[in-house]
């Protein structure tokens, strides 16, 4: 089985069409999946969720979207000074206000966790557990300096064995280690990456017999078109140069 995974889409439509481009032009992936944070930061909450819903891809909560669709009263985010703190939840009360009561049921019917075999169940064969944090919480930041300890006991707690895929978004940075022969394969993220790189990333996951092969993707998209309408919304306006520079010109937001 091949499997696109996407996370992170973050109310980015130009960023998510652009990926579902790439992938279907390569004609190389039998399902596409999402890993959650479905929304904020960015004017698409609502047509992110629709787009997802009328391709059928399934995928997990992010905290972004149980925060919302619980009422929350944070999104659940990391903040490093007062600055990022207040932007948070600006982009946080905007979401809450412009989510459709539609969108918002549906991110609260998002699973925590899946388990995908992509030899079928009725053998033994591996497992690809998506999350969206760790196998705890959404919010945990499964960064790539996480020990080797930290991984194991992550494997450990979802059963993953030698072969498995251990698969994740959140930080926004995407990383693969592999510890006591399970993949750990951070997706990065489709609509708001970190790392410096402003293209939409996603990853290109192979399960065969003959092993995992784990393929980092990035796709140029309208990065203006997403900067232009964030700066038209309400949202900080901090989001647009953001965007345009991979996310270094704020600190984790
Ligand atoms: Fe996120």
């Amino acid at each position: 089985m091949r499997y696109a995974l996407i996370s992170d889409i973050h109310a980015n439509i130009p960023a998510l069409e652009a990926v579902l481009r790439d992938i279907d032009a390569r004609g190389d992936a039998d399902a596409i999946h999402h890993l959650g944070d479905l929304v904020g930061y960015a004017p698409w909450p609502n047509e992110v969720v629709e787009m997802l819903r009328d391709r059928g891809i399934h995928g997990v909560a992010g905290n972004y979207d149980s925060t919302v669709a619980t009422d929350y009263k944070h999104c659940g985010c990391r903040y490093e000074d007062p600055r990022q703190e207040e932007l948070s939840h600006l982009s946080y009360a905007w979401t809450r206000a412009h989510v459709s009561p539609d969108t918002k049921g549906f991110l609260g019917t998002l699973p925590f966790r899946i388990d995908l075999r992509p030899a079928g169940g009725h053998v033994a064969g591996p497992t690809v557990t998506l999350l969206h944090g760790n196998q705890v919480l959404n919010t945990v930041y499964v960064t790539a300096d996480r020990s080797n300890d930290f991984l194991s006991t992550m494997g450990n707690a979802v059963s993953a064995r030698p072969g498995d895929v251990v698969a994740f978004g959140h930080t926004h940075k995407p990383w693969h280690r592999v510890v006591d022969g399970v993949h750990f394969v951070n997706t990065g993220s489709v609509g708001r990456p970190k790392d410096g790189d402003w293209r939409a990333g996603y990853v290109a996951l192979s399960v065969q017999s003959g092993g995992v092969i784990v393929d980092f993707r990035r796709v140029e998209y309208d990065v203006e078109r997403a900067a232009d309408a964030i700066l038209e919304s309400p949202l900080p306006h901090e989001f647009a140069s953001y965007l345009r520079s991979g996310g270094t010109s704020l600190a984790a937001v």
